[in-house]
């Protein structure tokens, strides 16, 4: 049970990488205009710099999203943040760095809620003692903000050792499928919050089985204003999205 009310707000609009329709994807100033643009969350992707941080950013390469080339493994952190991630997306925002997980944190952390989506690749199977899971949650419950995040993946098993670190934190399974006993067992096995379907899979059947559960479903990531009427219809409990027209929907 979460102890933040500001999770029961429904519909609950979470700005897919910051308000990314307007702003360069996963940078401080998309993730400050979703704030004003009354976003009740903004979602990020987290991943594992060369030098083991924790750096967010969606792809993983930097070669779409920055001025830069080659694999966010093979680059420092150092390397990461002289890298331009505005320009690329409009001349207005040129100079805009690759932010770290600790720098969104304290730029919006008690503003808004988060959702940090790990990314697959940052999931080693041996953990070494600073694995992408232990950085996280100490870095959340350092700054006091385990109330304000919601914790999701893919890679279900990074979830798993979310949870063996704490058990209060929020926990969202990112599925591009339709739900099925596999989900239905790991969402039990997590203590899930919500669940995150491609809106394409979502039915109304399916959304009352998952809220049956007790969990929150926020498919992602959803464009138009047809789509978006109809996954309320079906109860979703949010939608993660690009555009803020939606927001005022
Ligand atoms: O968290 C929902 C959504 O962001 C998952 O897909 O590829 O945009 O990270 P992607
Ligand atoms: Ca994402």
């Amino acid at each position: 049970m979460v102890s933040n009310r500001r999770f029961l707000t429904k519909p609950l609009y979470i700005a897919h990488r910051g308000l990314s329709s307007r702003y360069p994807e996963n940078t401080l100033a998309a993730f400050r205009a979703a704030i004003d643009a009354g976003a009740g969350m903004i979602e990020l992707d987290v991943t594992l710099s060369r030098d083991r941080r924790l750096v967010v950013i969606h792809d993983s390469t930097v070669n779409r999203t920055t001025n830069g080339r080659g694999r966010v493994n093979t680059l420092t952190m150092a390397q990461l943040r002289r890298l331009d991630a505005g320009s690329w997306f409009a001349e207005r925002f040129a100079g805009e760095p690759v932010p770290s997980l600790e720098q969104v944190l304290d730029a919006v952390g008690g503003k808004v809620l988060i959702n940090i989506e790990i990314k697959p690749e940052a999931f080693e199977p041996r953990a070494p003692h600073d694995a992408v899971e232990r950085q996280i949650v100490e870095m959340v419950t350092e700054r006091q903000m385990a109330a304000d995040v919601l914790i999701s993946s893919f890679a279900w098993r990074v979830l798993a050792r979310i949870r063996a670190l704490s058990a209060n934190l929020a926990i969202g399974l990112l599925s591009e499928l339709p739900a099925d006993e596999r989900l239905l067992y790991w969402f039990r096995r997590l203590d899930g919050f919500s669940w995150h379907p491609d809106y394409r899979v979502v039915s109304r059947s399916q959304v009352e089985m998952l809220q049956g559960l007790g969990a929150r479903v926020y498919p992602y990531t959803v464009g138009g204003r047809i789509d978006t009427m109809s996954l309320l219809a079906m109860g979703v409990d949010g939608l993660i999205v690009d555009d803020p027209r939606q927001m005022a929907a």
